[in-house]
Order: structure tokens, then C-alpha cells, then sequence
């Protein structure tokens, strides 16, 4: 991984918050992997973190000021947006993302990401409720539809005492995301449909159907589709799974929900449902069903449409649809009899009885028509690189 940024420029926006200090221990990781660091301090990260200290770890001059004469003199503000191979803004303060969202360029870390046309990605951090609010919501969703990698914070505890999402990620996760942005993208320009988890199906207020997958297929393939340069809109039933960074996530609990937020998200070129939809949805009642002793209440059951099936025989059916088949024997005769019946050109077929929900190994055969081919026992992260190695390969025309 670290040879991905060898040799690489990075401009580092360092933003005004608690977690800026982190940022100055991925200067040094970054150094280490070999990249040149040109930081950029905001007025309010010069609070947390002092000039000095981030100069001495770069061994580059600090920039802070839009209107900083010798800094135009050495390098114009235009020349260094563009001096740079990636911009990683690192802590992305709420306010940050708020001014680069309205196109605002009133401070020199403002003016850079208006006047850049290179790559950018943001590390959020920042109070779980400024993180959760819409507004900060709309400027996400704003920043990604506008082509920045926006990296989803972590859970925890934070500096503040509160709980929730608005941790800066790991530094190992940062690393990571900065190299998937220098890695190979033979899937530019595409955007990719990928459903995941389960769906629950109320029965009532406090009950539901729903099912032992845990989503970690599903987000794998949508994380390594978003690093080779796919645009991706995760359709993700209730799990507890970070959003993987460049992914654009819409959260649903039902399997109409699903359908709805998946047509939506059409026009796709690719589609990898992933998703272990609830074949039947129940009845809801109301309010909480009471043990009244009459007995257990009858549970009328009613089919779910067939997502993967929607998507296989649409009028904008996308270029290559790729459905999942759970099976507890005959794989490769059910996966087949699925794959022709829903319209998808290949089904990725596991056998559940080897204890694969929840865990991160699988054993699966990719079925096309063709024939099936026998993948082995592999981690789930291994299955979305090869399924997404070869999807690249077919729309490529390599395959
Ligand atoms: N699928 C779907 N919508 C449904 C049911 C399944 O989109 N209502 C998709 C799954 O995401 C998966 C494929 O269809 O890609 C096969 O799912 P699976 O659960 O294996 O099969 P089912 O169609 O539910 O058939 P059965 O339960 O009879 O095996």
C-alpha cells in the first residue's frame, strides 16, 4: 500500500479541531511511505496545531494566509492546487465542508479547494450531533455528488464525551483511502449499484423478519468498486458497518424500501446485489401484538418483489447485473435456474451451510453462461476484489 504514494505530492488541508493533532502523525506516515507533504493550515487549525510543529514534520514551508506575500511570491495559490498529485483535507471540520460545499473561497484552504482540478478527500471529524445534522448531511452528499472522496468518521467516544459517529478514522483507514485515490480506476466514469444486509419486515412495532447477514459481502464489494474508480450507491438494509470512503450510502429497513431507493439510484452500469432480501413481509399490526390468550397470532404472509429480478429484466437495465444465490444444497443448479429466471449475467453462488454469515470467509462459484468457475474458500475482501478485478475486465472488453 505504501508504494501507492511514493513519489506523490499531497497537499494536506489541516482543518481547526480536536483530532488536528492526528494530523500531524499522518504527515509522518506519509512521509515514511515516500510522498512529498505541502501543508495548509486554516486559522482555526493553528489553534491546535502550531506551525512549527507541522513544518518541522513536512520539512516544508507551512502555509496559512491567502494573503500571505512571500507565500504568492514562491508559489500562487492556483500553482500550489495544482502542484499537488491529491489535496487530503484532514481534520474536514464541519464548517470546512460547509464553506468547499457552497463554493466559498474566503481563506486560503477555501480558495485551494475552489481553484483545484485535483483529487480531493476529506477526513471528517467532528461532535456526533454536527455530524448528524441535515445540514452538515446536505454538504456531504453535496461534496460527493461534486466528485470528493468524503470518508465517513468512526463511532466511539469522543473528545467531547459524547457518543456516535464523528471520530476521525483510523490512521491505517486514511492511509488506505489515500492510496485507493493513486491506485488503478479502470472503472471511471461508472456508477455501480450495490445492494447489502438483510431487510426487516415488521410484524409489529417491536417485532420483525429478518435474516443472519451481516452485510460484510455487500459493503466489501461496494468499498473495492469505489477504489477502482466507480461511482457507488450502496443500498444498505440495518447493519452496523462503516460506510466505506467514496461510497454514497442510502440506509433502508425494508425489502420495498430496498426496491424503491434501488430505482432511484437508476441509471446504473453495473449492479451487485448483494442483499439477502426477506422473500416475505408480514402483516403489521399497529400496535404491540399482546399474548391474550387466544393463542399466537396468525402471521399472514405476503411475497416481496424480486429486486434483483426488477433490476435484471428493466428498460434501463444496467450494462452487467450481478445477483448472489444462498443455497443450503444444489448450488450450482439453483444459482444457474436464479441467474436465467432474474436477468442477471452472473450469479455469485455460496453455500450457507459452511457457517458463512457474520463471518469474513466464503466459498463461492461465479456461475455466468458460460458454465460455473469454483473461486475456493476466500476472504469475503478477496471475493469483491476478484469479482470487481473481472467485472472492470468485461466492461473493459477484456473479457
Ligand atoms: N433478491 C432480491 N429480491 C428478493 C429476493 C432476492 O433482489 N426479494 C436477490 C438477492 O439479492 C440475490 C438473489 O436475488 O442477489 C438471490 O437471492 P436468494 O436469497 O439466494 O434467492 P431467492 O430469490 O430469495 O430464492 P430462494 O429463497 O427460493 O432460494
Amino acid at each position: 500500500m505504501p508504494a501507492a504514494v511514493l513519489g506523490k505530492t499531497i497537499l494536506l488541508i489541516v482543518g481547526g479541531g480536536i483530532a488536528a493533532f492526528k494530523a500531524l502523525e499522518l504527515v509522518r506516515e506519509l512521509r515514511r511511505a515516500g510522498a512529498r507533504v505541502l501543508p495548509v493550515l486554516t486559522e482555526n487549525g493553528a489553534r491546535f496545531v502550531t506551525p512549527l510543529s507541522l513544518s518541522a514534520l513536512a520539512g516544508e514551508t507551512v502555509r496559512t494566509s491567502l494573503w500571505d506575500l512571500e507565500d504568492e511570491a514562491s508559489m500562487g495559490h492556483i500553482q500550489l492546487s495544482r502542484a499537488a498529485d491529491l489535496i487530503v483535507v484532514c481534520p474536514a471540520t464541519a464548517d470546512l465542508m460547509a464553506r468547499a460545499a457552497g463554493g466559498q473561497a474566503g481563506d486560503l484552504a477555501s480558495t485551494l479547494l475552489l481553484a483545484t482540478d485535483t483529487r480531493v478527500l476529506m477526513v471528517p471529524a467532528m461532535n456526533v450531533r454536527m455530524w448528524l445534522h441535515p445540514a452538515t448531511r446536505r454538504n456531504v452528499d453535496r461534496l460527493r455528488g461534486d466528485g470528493v472522496t468524503v470518508m465517513d468518521p468512526d463511532d466511539g467516544e469522543m473528545a467531547c464525551g459524547e457518543y456516535g459517529p464523528g471520530r476521525l478514522p483510523e490512521l491505517p483507514a486514511i492511509m488506505a483511502a489515500i492510496a485507493a485515490q493513486f491506485g488503478d480506476r479502470p472503472l471511471a466514469g461508472r456508477h455501480a449499484l450495490v445492494t447489502a444486509g438483510p431487510t426487516h419486515e415488521p410484524i409489529d412495532p417491536v417485532r420483525f423478519i429478518g435474516n443472519h447477514s451481516s452485510g460484510k459481502q455487500g459493503f466489501a464489494i461496494a468499498a473495492a468498486l469505489a477504489a477502482a474508480g466507480a461511482r457507488v450507491t450502496l443500498v444498505a438494509g440495518p447493519v452496523h458497518l462503516p460506510t466505506p470512503a467514496g461510497v454514497t450510502r442510502v440506509d433502508v429497513m425494508t425489502a420495498r424500501e430496498m426496491q424503491a431507493a434501488c430505482e432511484a439510484a437508476l441509471p446504473a452500469d453495473i449492479a451487485v446485489m448483494v442483499a439477502a432480501v426477506a422473500d416475505w413481509r408480514a402483516d403489521a399490526a399497529g400496535t404491540k401484538l399482546k399474548k391474550d390468550g387466544s393463542g399466537p397470532p396468525p402471521l399472514i404472509l405476503t411475497e416481496n418483489p424480486d429486486i434483483l429480478a426488477g433490476i435484471g429484466h428493466h428498460a434501463r437495465r444496467p450494462a452487467l447485473v450481478v445477483g448472489f444465490a444462498a443455497e443450503t444444497g444444489d448450488l450450482i443448479a439453483h444459482a444457474s435456474a436464479k441467474r436465467t429466471k432474474k436477468g442477471a449475467d452472473w450469479i455469485v453462488a455460496n453455500d450457507v451451510t459452511e457457517g458463512v454469515f457474520g463471518s469474513d470467509h466464503t466459498h463461492v462459484h461465479l456461475v455466468t453462461a458460460a458454465g460455473p468457475e469454483d473461486w475456493g474458500s476466500t476472504p469475503k475482501q478477496a471475493v469483491a476484489s476478484r469479482l470487481v478485478a473481472r467485472i472492470a475486465a468485461h466492461l473493459n472488453g477484456q473479457s
